[in-house]
């Protein structure tokens, strides 16, 4: 059986691909920190659940003890958090990489998958972008991925481990615990306001173009990765389909309507920010030719959410009476 460790397992991305990966039948080990969810469900597949900090080399060394055949690396700081002290954000964001793959791959380690991000590319991309695409970082958070996807090419060439990188694009859709790190993701924000705030007040004109991606469709990729992942090669995790903001509060917005019947309105709080996103979309073919297929369209996804919100806010809404 594969034995699989994901790091960060307690995260947004990270606790949906573990309950994933349990339920197709790997013994799966969760690293979480700063402490192990208190979820009695949740908990019960893991063949372990770890507790530690990835910037502790013994922790990691000791871990590495029970020989893992893959890791799934999902821990980075957030954008935001990613502006911060250099020393610090490469401290998570880029020594953990390296530290993984020097003690994992002298412990029988032989597949690593490191998340990366679209962000690699910068801004002004357009048209059909492939992994080939240029990589052009523009701020921290893309430039930490993308030293960590070097540290990898450097153990693919010159170790037995085989590194693949998915660089994802924009998840979203339910989280498994409600303190994960997802609200401000796009679809989930619109999907929260137009919930609790009966309204969607755009950030920007609507004109930016974002590729997104239903969590679940991101577990599957990972498995499909995990077992058909070709060494040294980067793999987008993307619909493929690019929409602009303005569409995708439009999609929310009739997604509320046929399950409430209500029209609610969609403002933007700066009309007048100029147009910034040229027609691109993030060619997932590698991924396809693999076996992947997107599940949810952005109309399931949103439904989902929506669910989940109904669940969460229950009290809320029965009092204002929108059930
Ligand atoms: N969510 C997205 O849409 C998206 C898009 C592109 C790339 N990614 C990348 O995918 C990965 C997972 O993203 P996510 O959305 O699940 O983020 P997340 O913030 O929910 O998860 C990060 C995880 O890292 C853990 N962590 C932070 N510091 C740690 C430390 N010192 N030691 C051990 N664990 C530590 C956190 O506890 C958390 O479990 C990240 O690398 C992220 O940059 C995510």
């Amino acid at each position: 059986m594969n034995k699989v460790l994901v790091t960060g397992a307690n995260g947004y991305l990270g606790a949906q691909v573990c309950r994933h990966l349990s339920q197709q039948g790997y013994a799966v080990s969760g690293l979480c920190y700063p402490s192990i969810p208190d979820d009695k469900q949740w908990q019960q597949p893991f063949a372990e659940l770890l507790v530690g900090d990835v910037r502790d080399t013994a922790t990691l060394g000791s871990i590495a003890k029970n020989g893992y055949d893959t890791i799934v690396h999902l821990v980075s700081l957030d954008h935001h958090q990613s502006n911060g002290d250099p020393a610090f954000v490469a401290s998570v964001n880029i020594t953990p990489t390296w530290t993984l793959l020097d003690t994992f791959s002298k412990n029988g380690l032989r597949k690593f998958i490191y998340f990366s991000t679209i962000h690699v590319y910068g801004k002004n991309i357009e048209g059909a972008v492939t992994e080939e695409h240029a990589v052009n970082c523009n701020n921290a958070y893309a430039l930490t991925h993308y030293l960590s996807e070097n540290i990898c090419r450097y153990y693919a060439d010159n170790s037995e481990v085989e590194c693949v990188v998915a660089r994802l694009s924009n998840s979203y859709g339910q989280p498994v615990f409600a303190n994960n790190n997802c609200w401000w993701l796009v679809v989930n924000d619109l999907c929260r306001s137009a919930w609790t705030d009966k309204k969607i007040v755009l950030q920007s004109n609507g004109s930016p173009l974002r590729d997104f991606i239903y969590g679940k469709d991101v577990c599957q990729a990972v498995q499909i990765l995990i077992e058909k992942g070709l060494n040294k090669n980067v793999y987008h995790i993307s619909s493929g389909s690019t929409y602009t903001i303005l569409e995708l509060a439009q999609k929310v917005q009739q997604v509320y309507r046929k399950r409430t019947g209500v029209e609610i309105p969609i403002t933007s709080a700066n009309a007048s920010t100029p147009t910034v996103s040229k027609p691109y979309n993030m060619v997932n073919d590698k991924l396809k030719a693999l076996g992947f297929a997107p599940a949810y369209d952005l109309e399931a996804g949103i439904a989902n959410v929506f669910d989940y919100l109904k669940n969460i806010f229950s009290d809320q809404l029965t009092a204002t009476g929108d059930q």
